[in-house]
C-alpha cells in the first residue's frame, strides 16, 4: 500500500497535522458520487471483509435515555487507505419528537501514517448511500432471479433500497412497499417512481408483502422488544429476508427457523445480542455476507431454502465512501479547511 504517495497527494491541499477538511450534509450529498460507484466500492469492501483483511472492532456505545443508542464506528481497511471512525446516534422518536432524523452523525478520517485528523463530515449521506448497497448486492448473491422485492419503512433508508434494488435484481417486475405512515408511501413513490422502470405498488399490510415478495428488506425502527410485524407463519421457503434493524420488525421464529442465518458481522451481531436486542436469543450464525460476496462461504444452494440475511451495518463500509469523498472534495477545492 503507497501510504507515503497517498499522504503527498492530500499534503498538496491540507498542511496535515495543522488542518483538516470540513464537509457539511448537502457537500456530502452533492459530491457527486453515483449509485453504481457506491455499489463497486462496497462491493470491494464487502471482498475485504470477507478475506478478514480489516479492521473493525464491535461498536461501543452509550445510551444516555431509554431504546437509544450512541456508537462509536472505527475501522481501518488498508487496501482503501482509508481509517477513521463514524459517532453515530439513533434515537427512533426523533421523526415524531422533533422533526429530526431517527439516524444522525459525524464521520472522522484520520492520515494513517501521522494519525492525524484529516476531515470531519456529515455522515447522513453516506449512511443512507453504504446500507442499501449491502442489502442489494447481498439480494443479489443470494436470490438473483428475484422479480418480486417488498420494502418494510419508506423513509431514508426504505427510498433507497428501491432506488438500489433495481441495480442488482435485474429480472425484478414488481416493488412492493409497506410504511405505518401512508404520507410515507406516497412519498417514496413520487420520489422513486419517475427514476425507475419497475412499477412500485402500494402494499395494503405486511401480510400482503410477507407473501407476495421473493426478496424483502425492513428499515424500520430498531428496538429491544421485538414488534413481530411479520408473521412467521406468512414466511415461506424460498424467500430471502434481508432486515437492516435486526430482528425488531420480524417474528423471532423466521430467522429461527431458516435454512440459513447470514449476518454482515458476526461480532456486531453478538454484540446487540449482550445489549438485549435479540430477547428470544441470537439465532445460529452460519456465515458472513462478505464471506458470501467472496465467494469463501456458499449463499443459496436450493431454490427452497429460506435465508434471512442480517445486516446491521459496518463502519469498514463508512469509512471506504467518507474517504472516497474526501478524495473528491480535495480535488475538486470543495468544503472548508479548518485549522486544528
Ligand atoms: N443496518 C444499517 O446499517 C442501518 C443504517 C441506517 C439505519 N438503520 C436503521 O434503519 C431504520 C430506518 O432508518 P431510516 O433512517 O430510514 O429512518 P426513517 O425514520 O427515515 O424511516 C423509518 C420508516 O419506518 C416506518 N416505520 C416505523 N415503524 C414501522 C412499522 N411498525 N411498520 C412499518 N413501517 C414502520 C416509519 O413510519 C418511517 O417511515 C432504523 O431502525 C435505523 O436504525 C440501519
Amino acid at each position: 500500500m503507497n501510504f507515503i504517495k497517498d499522504r503527498e497527494v492530500i499534503s498538496e491541499k491540507l498542511s496535515i497535522g495543522k488542518e483538516l477538511l470540513y464537509l457539511t450534509k448537502p457537500q456530502c450529498e452533492n459530491i457527486g458520487i453515483t449509485r453504481q460507484r457506491i455499489l463497486k466500492l462496497i462491493e470491494e469492501v464487502l471482498i475485504a471483509h470477507g478475506k478478514k483483511e480489516y479492521e473493525m472492532p464491535a461498536k461501543i456505545g452509550v445510551h444516555p435515555l431509554e431504546e437509544v443508542f450512541y456508537h462509536a464506528m472505527p475501522a481501518y481497511l488498508p487496501s482503501k487507505k482509508a481509517v477513521g471512525v463514524k459517532w453515530i446516534e439513533c434515537y427512533p422518536n426523533n421523526p415524531k419528537k422533533f422533526n429530526l432524523p431517527q439516524t444522525t452523525g459525524l464521520l472522522v478520517l484520520n492520515d494513517i501514517l501521522s494519525g492525524c485528523p484529516i476531515a470531519i463530515m456529515d455522515s447522513t449521506w453516506l449512511t443512507a448511500m453504504r446500507t442499501p448497497a449491502v442489502t442489494v448486492l447481498a439480494a443479489a448473491a443470494l436470490h438473483s432471479d428475484a422479480e418480486t422485492f417488498g420494502m418494510f419503512g419508506c423513509g431514508v433508508q426504505g427510498i433507497e433500497h428501491v432506488r438500489f434494488i433495481v441495480k442488482t435484481l435485474q429480472k425484478l417486475k414488481k416493488i412492493y412497499i409497506y410504511d405505518i405512515v401512508e404520507d410515507a408511501m406516497d412519498n417514496l413513490i413520487k420520489i422513486v417512481q419517475p427514476e425507475i422502470d419497475v412499477e412500485i405498488i402500494k402494499g395494503k399490510s405486511p401480510r400482503e408483502l410477507a407473501e407476495k415478495c421473493e426478496v424483502m428488506s425492513s428499515a424500520t425502527i430498531i428496538i429491544k422488544d421485538t414488534l413481530s410485524v411479520v408473521k412467521d407463519e406468512w414466511i415461506s421457503k424460498g424467500q430471502t429476508i434481508l432486515p437492516c434493524d435486526l430482528n425488531t420488525f420480524w417474528d423471532p421464529d423466521i430467522s429461527k427457523r431458516a435454512d440459513k442465518y447470514i449476518v454482515d458481522s458476526i461480532e456486531e451481531h453478538e454484540l446487540f445480542n449482550n445489549m438485549g436486542y435479540f430477547p428470544d436469543g441470537l439465532p445460529n450464525i452460519d456465515c458472513e455476507t462478505g464471506e458470501v460476496i467472496a465467494g469463501l462461504q456458499q449463499g443459496r444452494t436450493a431454490k427452497d431454502q429460506l435465508i434471512v440475511c442480517s445486516n446491521i451495518g459496518m463502519s469498514v463500509c463508512d469509512v471506504v465512501v467518507g474517504r472516497e469523498i474526501f478524495d473528491i472534495a480535495l480535488e475538486n477545492d470543495i468544503g472548508t479547511i479548518l485549522p486544528l
